[in-house]
């Protein structure tokens, strides 16, 4: 018999495994799927960045380099801190990872205790439970409502507060809402971490994609004395079309990034040498794209949401950042089309493939069933036809 660890047992396959599986199926077969499933930009890395890269390459920047990173990005990230934030954040106090993804998991591992509990507010990326699982850990998760703005409420946050939290999970601008926290909700979040001692993860992936150019802000913008409690994760995946290249940064007290980089070192080394290089040259380099890429976002996030909202039994809030849109479509449950059972967001995922020939992602994954999110990293034309083609396919419903 397999020999697994309880680690392995507990990880679960992905809620989105199945109809993203359905929808390559469709689109093997020649059928025009309008995929509005995707976690990543539609647009291509821009080419000084690419550039960068090569010229890396050419000059032989091909070997091992330091555990937490070269030193002129962990630099640069200081950097665009100051830029951006206004805040002042020396290089030891930055590690350089493969993509956010492993600045998350370096934390989680580095900070966790086995049946430590971890705050996490619902929807949810999909990966902060199972990271805080594989740490061991217990993710707490706080139940959020529309109606709120998918805001808790600062007295649910310290209800779920126990001598064995530790910390709390933020991402603002979210995925999957595209919402972004109000600076009240997170003065008095601040506050509460500081009274019981708990430290902050902010996930600032989207905070470049804030729409209308708004200056990110994060949690320290209006708690900065909290600022030896709060760990700051980013990366150029989402700001610079760059997921593939794998490289992100966490950005917090040195003593904890130190034992991150020690982490590092004893499972990936570091990021890969000359996609941190180019990483370096988007970051110091003209930030023009970054502009195009957030004006395109913005104009989608507003047709959509006027689109969508037309459509009876539709409800959403409409983003302020990101590339998602979080839609309640629960109205629909319960009803049944050519023999699909529409009963959770699952069923009206695969209900949306089969009859209107749009991937979305259901919301399950997140947390929350009775929504969908729909992804607008597509072009604004196969966003109309997608609308459309919505529209025709919920007739057949109601
Ligand atoms: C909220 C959030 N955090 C982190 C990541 C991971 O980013 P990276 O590609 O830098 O690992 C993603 C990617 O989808 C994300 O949506």
């Amino acid at each position: 018999m397999l020999r697994l660890s309880e680690r392995a047992k507990r990880l679960k396959p992905s809620a989105t495994l199945a109809v993203n599986a359905k929808a390559k199926a469709l689109k093997a077969k020649g059928i025009d799927v309008i995929n509005l499933s995707a976690g990543e930009p539609d647009f291509d890395t821009p080419s000084y960045i690419k550039e960068a890269c090569k010229k890396a390459l050419d000059e032989g920047f091909t070997r091992y380099v330091p555990s937490a990173g070269i030193p002129e990005l962990r630099m640069a990230v200081c950097e665009r801190l100051k830029q951006d934030y206004g805040f002042s954040y020396s290089p030891e106090e930055v590690i350089i990872t493969t993509g956010a993804k492993q600045a998350l998991f370096n934390l989680l591992l580095t900070l966790v205790n086995p049946g430590d509990e971890v705050l996490i507010f619902s929807p949810y990326w999909v990966s902060y439970p199972a990271m805080v699982e594989l740490a061991d850990g217990v993710p707490v998760i706080i139940a959020t409502s529309m109606e709120k703005g998918f805001e808790p409420e600062i007295e649910a946050v310290e209800k779920a507060i126990t001598s064995k939290t530790v910390g709390i999970i933020l991402n603002s601008p979210s995925n999957p809402t595209g919402l972004i926290y109000s600076p009240e909700f997170l003065k008095a979040l601040g506050k509460l971490a500081q009274e019981k001692g708990l430290w902050i993860i902010s996930d600032d992936i989207y905070d470049k994609l804030r729409f209308d150019f708004k200056s990110p802000e994060n949690i320290l913008s209006f708690v900065p004395e909290i600022r030896d409690r709060v760990f700051m994760v980013n990366g150029v995946s989402k700001t610079y079309a760059m997921t593939g290249w794998r490289i992100g940064w966490a950005v917090g007290p040195e003593e904890v990034i130190k034992k991150c980089a020690a982490l590092q070192g004893q499972s990936t080394s570091h990021a890969t040498a000359f996609a941190q290089k180019a990483a370096e040259v988007a970051l110091t380099g003209p930030q023009d794209e970054v502009k195009k890429m957030c004006k395109a976002f913005t104009e989608r996030a507003r047709f959509l949401a006027e689109a969508l909202k037309e459509i009876p039994g539709i409800e959403l809030i409409p983003p302020e950042g990101t590339f998602y849109l979080f839609v309640k479509v629960s109205s629909y449950y319960g009803k049944e089309v050519d023999g699909i059972i529409i009963k959770d967001s699952v069923s009206f995922a695969e209900f949306l493939l089969e009859k209107a020939r749009v991937a979305v992602v259901p919301g399950v994954a997140f947390g929350e069933d009775k929504f969908i999110r729909i992804s607008f990293a597509n072009s604004l034309e196969n966003l109309k036809k997608a609308i459309r083609r919505i529209k025709e396919a919920l007739k057949l419903i109601s």
